[in-house]
């Protein structure tokens, strides 16, 4: 038996504007709102309005398309010199993500091969769109490998929110939870409330609690004890950005939850996609860890919860070592134990 899946999506392609569910707003209010200009595109990026490593990059596509298209030139050199500078704009809104980079080249490489102005046009707005619908695709096969890694009723922990919201649709680390229901596969799922932006009580219980998921939010600092009394089976998480060697950048937290997962014998699963892959980075240590503002320790919305000129650290990821991962998940299958040469025998061979 399969059941309708009906996820909530973070953005739309419309021509003229981009609709964006604004993720700041929820879990209390479900808003979409509209992104008409660049400056739009980098503020939402910038201020977690759009968020998740997929979403992140298919919204920057969508901003230089939508930017590409109001260039007002007849001449393909200028074009591109338009399109090289607001790749860099868009490339600044944040660091550790790579399908941001990604994402971006590809819309910035499709128009090279254009003989006029309104070629390249047409070429942009393509790529952006094939790389959303991509996304999904990729999405829905990472869900369907990682639900072959669960049985039945097995309560598995995740950390952030690498849901449909944080993607084309589906999501990584959640697609599987997803595709559970629609197959009526009955799996808990426990979600860590992911201090200090709170995406997993703010988006991932809102997420899972919409297509009808078995969900228990937890706080942060709760892991240990539930993974003991709960019985957890094993734990599963996103990526921003994964390391030729399989050291895996991902929501502040997920290292400690890995090292908790070695500590009780129980799988530590991270889902991604080819994308979300660097393998220009050699090892954890050479990726960029965004630090954001120590408001966001500081405050809980405009409640202050901390005293006055505290100093504070507030790095976004953690670089979970690749011999702490049990699997990495991708489109293309599992890939056991990561290690150099078992993700280039993956990854190169579906390039084939
Ligand atoms: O700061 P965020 O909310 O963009 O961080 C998101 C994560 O860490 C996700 O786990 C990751 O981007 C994967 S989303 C499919």
């Amino acid at each position: 038996m399969t059941n309708t899946l009906s996820l909530p999506r973070s953005v739309e392609w419309n021509e003229s504007y981009i609709t964006l569910l604004d993720q700041q707003q929820l879990p209390g209010n479900v808003e979409y709102i509209k992104l008409q200009t660049i400056k739009d595109v980098w503020d939402a990026i910038t201020t977690l309005k759009v968020r998740g490593a997929p979403a992140i990059g298919i919204t920057a596509a969508f901003g230089l398309a939508l930017s590409a298209l109001s260039y007002d030139t007849d001449s393909v050199k200028e074009f591109n010199k338009k399109l090289a500078l607001d790749q860099q704009y868009l490339a600044s809104s944040r660091p550790t993500a790579v399908n941001l980079f990604w994402a971006l080249e590809r819309v910035a490489k499709s128009a090279e091969s254009a003989s006029s102005v309104n070629e390249a046009k047409t070429k942009v707005v393509h790529e952006a769109i094939q790389i959303q619908v991509e996304d999904e695709e990729t999405c829905y096969r990472i869900g369907d490998h990682a639900l072959s890694l669960f049985k039945k009723k097995d309560k598995i922990m995740t950390i952030c929110n690498a849901g449909s919201i944080a993607t084309a649709y589906y999501g990584t680390a959640l697609a599987p939870f997803h595709l559970s229901k629609q197959r009526d596969i009955p799996l808990e799922v426990f979600a860590c409330e992911t201090r200090p932006v709170l995406q997993g009580s703010r988006l991932t219980a809102w997420e899972l609690q919409q297509s009808g998921v078995d969900v228990t939010l937890i706080t942060d600092n709760m892991a240990a004890h539930t993974i003991k009394t709960k019985g957890i089976n094993g734990i599963i998480v996103g990526a921003d950005r994964i390391a030729a060697n399989g050291d895996t950048a991902n929501k502040i937290g997920t290292y400690g939850l890995a090292l908790l997962a070695k500590a009780f014998g129980i799988p530590f699963y991270v889902a991604a996609p080819q994308s979300t892959f660097d393998l220009s980075i050699q090892d954890g240590s050479s990726i960029p860890i965004e630090e954001r503002s120590p408001k966001e320790v500081t405050h809980i919305g405009d409640t202050q919860i901390a005293p006055d000129g505290i100093s504070v650290y507030n790095p976004a990821f953690d670089v979970t070592p690749s011999e702490l991962i049990t699997a990495i998940i991708t489109e293309h299958g599992i890939i056991h134990s990561p290690s150099l040469e078992s993700i280039q025998k993956v990854l190169l061979q579906s390039a084939q």
